[in-house]
């Protein structure tokens, strides 16, 4: 059966160009990056090259990409490099990050410190109220998210620079989902740091970077030989990095394109969704260009999805982490939604494979699981 892919926020499909220039460093006898001989030494510019290729890609400079096991680790190591360094303080994020900035955020919680949370509005968004809401004084990290991986909404980056510059502490977003999809530049959004995930962006899986300007300090998350500035130790991925460094050359020169091409598949499927009476979460605001979380009234999201499936169409229901997690989106949550309809939501999310001849497809498919849940659920009733 024909297989679409409608799931480009949890993972992409590597690039052939970006395998073709990670297999070298595969097949090949390695070198150990910090080992002094022609071997160590060519692993090492593999490395470097690639730091330049990432730093390319977002307008920030090679020192200030620290490169990491993927998007978890970038985000784990802000979180405790940033608190580690100020005990007491308080730690201040959005109430619709990923678990992965969520989470630590909580363990740090449990050791002593402090955390505040910032509300986002029903469209899904931080606004300059939330930000007046927090009253801590000692705040040492606040991180608000660029682009969320389940609604797709856009948060003001001018506001997290403000608040944080007012609070004397370190910024930082998470921009796993944001780049490769909208222009993200590190030097325009003048923030400390910034998260990035290869496998988001056509990239292999388990590699990331941390971004992070020269000014800011913040303790190691992983011990060890020192690598990575001292604040990732541990022997470079050199395969996935340099396929890293290609994802994002390739990227930055396609994200226009890219965006333009699921932007109209994004409007064919709306039009339509709407038309059947889903319900679009933050439509009203600025969102990614191929993010489309939607439910329909009465009509449960993992049934529908498993039908779907079956019909061969991969959607996914709220954030890739949680869809093992039967608990309705913790995003729509904080943006108010009624938990009925949030345990209805799926989320469907572009990439440049796809096609408007895939979309039209789904659309009819979807109409017709659409009628055969309608009618299982009269007869049950
Ligand atoms: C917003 C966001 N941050 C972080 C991550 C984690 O990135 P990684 O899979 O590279 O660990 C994800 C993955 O889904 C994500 O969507």
């Amino acid at each position: 059966m024909q297989k679409n892919y409608f799931d480009h926020n949890a993972t992409t499909a590597l690039d052939k160009k970006v395998l073709g220039v990670m297999m070298p460093y595969i097949e090949m006898q390695q070198g150990n990056p910090t080992s002094q001989h022609s071997f160590g030494r060519h692993a090492r510019t593999a490395i470097e090259e690639a730091r330049e290729q990432v730093a390319l890609a977002i307008h920030a400079h090679p020192s200030e990409v620290i490169f990491t096991s993927g998007g978890t680790e970038a985000n784990n190591m802000i979180v405790h490099g940033a608190a580690i360094k100020e005990r007491e303080s308080t730690l201040v994020r959005s109430n619709i990050e990923h678990p992965c900035i969520a989470r630590p955020m909580e363990a740090m919680k449990h050791q002593g410190w402090k955390q505040a949370l910032l509300n986002v509005s029903q469209d899904g968004v931080v606004t300059k109220e939330a930000y007046k809401n927090i009253t801590a004084e000692n705040v040492s990290l606040v991180s608000v998210m660029l682009a969320n991986n389940e609604t797709g909404a856009i948060q003001d980056m001018a506001l997290l620079h403000d608040f944080a510059k007012e609070k004397k502490a370190l910024s930082h977003t998470d921009a796993v989902q944001a780049f490769g999809k909208v222009d993200v530049r590190f030097d325009e959004l003048h923030i400390d740091a910034m998260t990035l995930s290869s496998h988001k962006i056509y990239g292999p899986q388990g590699v990331g970077a941390l971004i992070l300007n020269k000014r800011s300090d913040i303790e190691p998350l992983i011990y060890g030989g020192g690598q990575e500035k001292n604040l990732r130790s541990g022997t470079e991925n050199i395969a996935a990095i340099v396929g890293f460094g290609k994802a994002c050359e390739l990227i930055s020169e396609s994200v226009k394109t890219t965006s333009t091409h699921t932007h109209e598949l994004q409007k064919i499927l709306e039009v339509h969704l709407k038309d059947l009476g889903a319900v679009i979460f933050s439509e009203k605001v600025a969102r990614l260009n191929n993010t489309t979380f939607f439910a329909f009234k009465d009509i449960e999201g993992s049934t529908l999805l498993t039908a779907l499936d079956k019909k061969g169409f991969a959607i996914a229901s709220g954030s890739a982490c949680s869809s093992v997690n039967k608990e309705p989106s913790h995003v729509l949550l904080a943006m108010g939604i009624d938990e009925d309809l949030a345990r209805g939501a799926l989320r469907i999310s572009f990439g440049q494979r796809n096609s408007v001849t895939e979309v039209k497809d789904f659309i009819e498919t979807l109409k017709k699981e659409l009628q055969t849940l309608k009618q299982l659920t009269a007869i049950a009733a």
